[in-house]
């Protein structure tokens, strides 16, 4: 542990052994994250000692607000300044771009990623997805992650983008690198590999547009000009970042609830119309992502006096689990209503692909209950969950009976 120099405007009381980043502070986070989480509300806002140091606000209302203020809480910077490192050498775009700059990027994906647009997709969706259940229904057995929560988003995603099914495997393998490996040379190597599929990828739809995600980039305008070949490649890179992982990790977190509560899988075998209701809880519950903000001027927020340069960690399971916000945040009632969380963060960087995401969970847990009705983690299986700006498990083995 490196415990950093502590700034000065910092008080020593709200100073915290605690990082989300890598699991640090508690020797419970991998296999009870959530539960720890819980703990960390008695300093309404602290300071971690961990990396270069950092700000993390426990309480969903202070969340809200630093979420909805980008003019003083910046989407660039934040997690290069406390990591050392950034994933991309340019920005991300749209999510490290501030407001104006940001609208303009943002508004190109708003029409593909519209609830019409993933309505178009549902059937497409629904075929993938049971293709997937099909292969493994008949084994009694699977590696979940491996199996299915990968392929699926992974499969539907490179759709998207107007890349061919049959490559989708190289996508999941990339990824699996990119997003997990602790090889920092392999990373690099596979990033440029991805890199350069995207780069000749976007050279031949400038060339020969189709009705795909990124020849719609291509020509969607940016103040008033075609949007140029790098920042569409900035683009794609974003979405490969946002859309795979998330949605793993998510039908992860989601299938071990239902493997280990029978007694909810069996409401939702019952009552199928409850799923969308269920999915939302369970997104709810187990909130995996984290963002990071870089203060712009100083303010104070959450209680404590912040200066420019601090950055400042969201967790969304603070937010989605705060018991100001939610009556019994750490039960989990499949029939929760209403149900206004954070998982897909808030104010004008809020998930562009909650639609399409939505879509996919929902499809998934009425398209495997319907098939495999009964399933438990294997007997013996330890879950662990990986720390990282987006938690994930990292292994799923689940069994049931085939009859
Ligand atoms: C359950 C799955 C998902 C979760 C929990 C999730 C969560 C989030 C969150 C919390 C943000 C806010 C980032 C910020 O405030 O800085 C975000 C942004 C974003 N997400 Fe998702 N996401 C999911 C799936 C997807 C999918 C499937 C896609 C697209 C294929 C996607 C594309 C994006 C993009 C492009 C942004 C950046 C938006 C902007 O900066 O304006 N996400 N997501």
């Amino acid at each position: 542990v490196t415990a950093a120099t502590i700034p000065t405007h910092v008080p020593q009381d709200l100073v915290r052994d605690f990082d989300i980043f890598e699991f640090r502070g508690d020797p419970r986070l991998p296999s009870t994250p959530f539960e720890v989480f819980d703990e960390l509300r008695d300093i309404r806002t602290f300071w971690s000692s961990h990396h270069s140091g950092y700000w993390v606000l426990t309480r969903a209302e202070d969340i809200r607000e630093v979420f909805q203020k980008p003019e003083v809480f910046s989407n660039h910077g934040g997690s290069s300044t406390i990591l050392g490192r950034t994933g991309w050498p340019r920005k991300l775009i749209p999510e490290e771009l501030d407001p104006p700059e940001h609208m303009k990027y943002r508004r190109p994906l708003a029409l593909p990623f519209s609830p019409g647009a993933v309505t178009a997709r549902g059937d497409r969706v629904e075929q993938v997805c049971r293709d997937l259940i099909e292969s493994v229904a008949a084994t009694g057995s699977c590696e979940f992650l491996d199996d299915f929560a990968r392929p699926f988003p992974t499969t539907i995603f490179t759709e998207i983008l107007g890349i061919p099914t049959d490559e989708s495997p190289k996508f999941l393998r990339w990824n699996g690198i990119i997003q997990h490996s602790h090889d920092p040379e392999l990373r690099a190597r596979t990033g440029a590999e991805l890199t350069q599929y995207l780069i000749d990828h976007i050279e031949d739809r400038s060339r020969n547009p189709k009705d795909d995600l990124t020849s719609h980039l291509l020509q969607s305008e940016v103040d008033g000009k075609p949007m140029s070949k790098e920042d569409a490649l900035d683009t794609c890179f974003l979405m490969f970042m946002a859309g795979l992982d998330t949605v793993t990790a998510a039908l992860g977190f989601i299938f071990r609830h239902l493997a280990e509560h029978p007694e909810d899988r069996r409401r939702l075998v019952a009552d199928p119309e409850l799923v969308p209701l269920a999915v939302e809880e369970l997104l709810r519950a187990y909130a995996f992502i984290t963002l990071t903000r870089l203060v712009k001027e100083d303010v104070e927020v959450g209680g404590v006096q912040m200066k420019a340069g601090d950055p400042v960690v969201l967790m969304t399971a603070l937010a989605t689990r705060d018991p100001l916000e939610f009556p019994d945040p750490a039960t989990v009632d499949i029939g929760r209503a209403p149900n206004h969380h954070m998982a897909f963060g808030a104010g004008p960087h809020r998930c562009v692909g909650s639609h399409l995401a939505r879509r996919e969970l929902n499809v998934a847990v009425r398209e495997w209950l319907r098939r495999i009705p009964d399933f438990e983690v294997a007997p013996g299986a330890s879950l662990e969950v990986h720390a990282s700006a987006s938690m994930g498990l990292e292994s799923l083995p689940l069994v049931w009976e085939v009859r």
